[in-house]
């Protein structure tokens, strides 16, 4: 049998999650879980939120939150797999022997990390201001996060590309070092969601914590769901004048959750002149209809969280099964064996090298500069960098790279 396709996916917990969220990423995930081709990993990155909120009380509560909502919207923990990534030993350790092998000129490229220093910098401040080693890392625990699953395809917000292709140039590195000709990693391959899946939030705007425009999914009730569609951005029309549907965030919303027939209804009566007020009721009640039978299973496990603990255990113990294993042998290539076994036969350095596979440079353009790239005859890219004024100093940068590459 074919192997089944691995998705997995991380959702940070320094929130709880809202109708945006789950119309752009728990709904769309939850369906492709149930698809037979696939095997499905879904955690809560909750290490990835220590470095974002020193908060441990809402990192707790933010924990629960989303495991109990990724459950109570239809996830089978029993066909997919469930974790937490705190509860996976493996991932922190592979994320060393990955920080090993990743190039620290790699990481300062990172948008992320890029951001903060142009905000310190434009703040007259040190650059590294604030900046902590996590957040600096970030992106190698990421890799990590895929990698200790061999995932094929990473679901993310477009904001998070780069770490795929990051996690993509870490594993590539790591095979070229350790493989010998074995591929322990599979290069993973980000899958962006489809901008019809995003939802405008109360302003207008992308539905975003960071906007604070958002529509809770559960939090607070249906009050709380009433009050924050209430709340949402219409023009001044009267009752009776008609309304231009297609520019009305309260279409895009009904449009996320109704079926064809019934967002054709509510354009017409919209263009007909609806009054808003009246729109908005309209738009909750059909939001209720999806909503108010998974709010009732939110509220039944939030009431048991024993029962959801026992949910990630079950789930750690099996994503833990395949991790281990897997880990071990990457302890083993890169020497961390048993003395039992520490004196089989040396490979002398000459040999491991000539056992690696040809490198070659190529210089290209990016961003009004010059670049590289060294790739393996697989087209594995091994080091890249960017930012050089002209072909000549990429040329050589790419050089040292391979100097580098082949010395390890
Ligand atoms: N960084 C991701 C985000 O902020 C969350 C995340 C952590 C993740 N590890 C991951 C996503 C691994 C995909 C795969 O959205």
């Amino acid at each position: 049998m074919a192997q089944k396709t691995r998705v997995l996916t991380g959702i940070t917990t320094t929130g709880t999650p809202h109708l945006g969220n789950y119309v752009g990423a728990i709904r769309p995930a939850i369906e492709a879980s149930r698809q037979a081709n696939v095997e499905s990993f879904f955690f809560m990155a909750d290490y990835h939120a220590l470095i974002k909120c020193d908060d441990a009380a809402r990192i707790a509560r933010s924990r629960l939150e989303i495991a109990a909502s990724w459950l109570a919207c239809g996830l089978d923990p029993e066909k997919v797999n469930f974790y937490r990534q705190s509860d996976i030993p493996e991932i922190p350790e592979l994320t060393w022997l990955l920080t090993c092998v990743t190039a620290k000129g790699l990481m300062n490229r990172a948008h992320a990390y890029k951001a903060s220093v142009d905000a310190n910098t434009a703040a007259g401040e040190d650059p590294d201001a604030g900046i902590t080693m996590g957040l600096y890392s970030y992106p190698i625990l990421m890799a990590a996060d895929i990698l200790i699953f061999n995932a094929h395809h990473v679901p993310v917000g477009r904001d998070q590309v780069q770490h795929i292709e990051m996690a993509r140039d870490v594993a590539a590195r790591f095979n070229y070092l350790f493989g010998k000709g074995r591929e322990f990693f599979v290069l993973p391959e980000a899958v962006t969601e489809d901008a019809a899946a995003t939802l405008p939030g109360l302003d207008g705007r992308k539905m975003s914590k960071s906007y604070d425009n958002t529509v809770p999914l559960f939090e607070g009730g249906a009050k709380a769901l009433k009050a924050a569609i209430a709340k949402i951005v219409t023009d001044s029309k009267l009752p009776g004048e008609p309304k231009d549907p297609e520019s009305s965030s309260l279409l895009t919303i009904y449009k996320a959750f109704a079926s064809a027939q019934e967002t054709a209804e509510f354009r017409g009566a919209l263009s007909a002149g609806l009054g808003w007020g009246e729109a908005k009721q309209r738009l909750t009640d059909r939001l209720e209809r999806d909503i108010a039978p998974m709010r009732e299973r939110y509220d039944a496990l939030m009431a048991k969280p024993h029962e959801i603990e026992e949910l990630l255990q079950i789930g750690a113990r099996k994503a833990r099964a395949i991790a281990m294993p897997f880990l071990g042998s990457l302890r083993d290539a890169v020497g961390l064996r048993s003395s039992a076994s520490a004196h089989a036969p040396e490979t002398t350095k000459a040999k491991a090298k000539a056992e690696r596979p040809a490198l070659q440079p190529l210089v290209f353009r990016e961003d009004g500069a010059f670049a590289f790239k060294v790739h393996d005859a697989a087209k594995q890219v091994l080091a890249s960098g960017g930012g050089y004024a002209d072909p000549k100093s990429a040329m050589e940068a790419a050089q040292a790279a391979m100097a580098g590459l082949a010395d390890l």
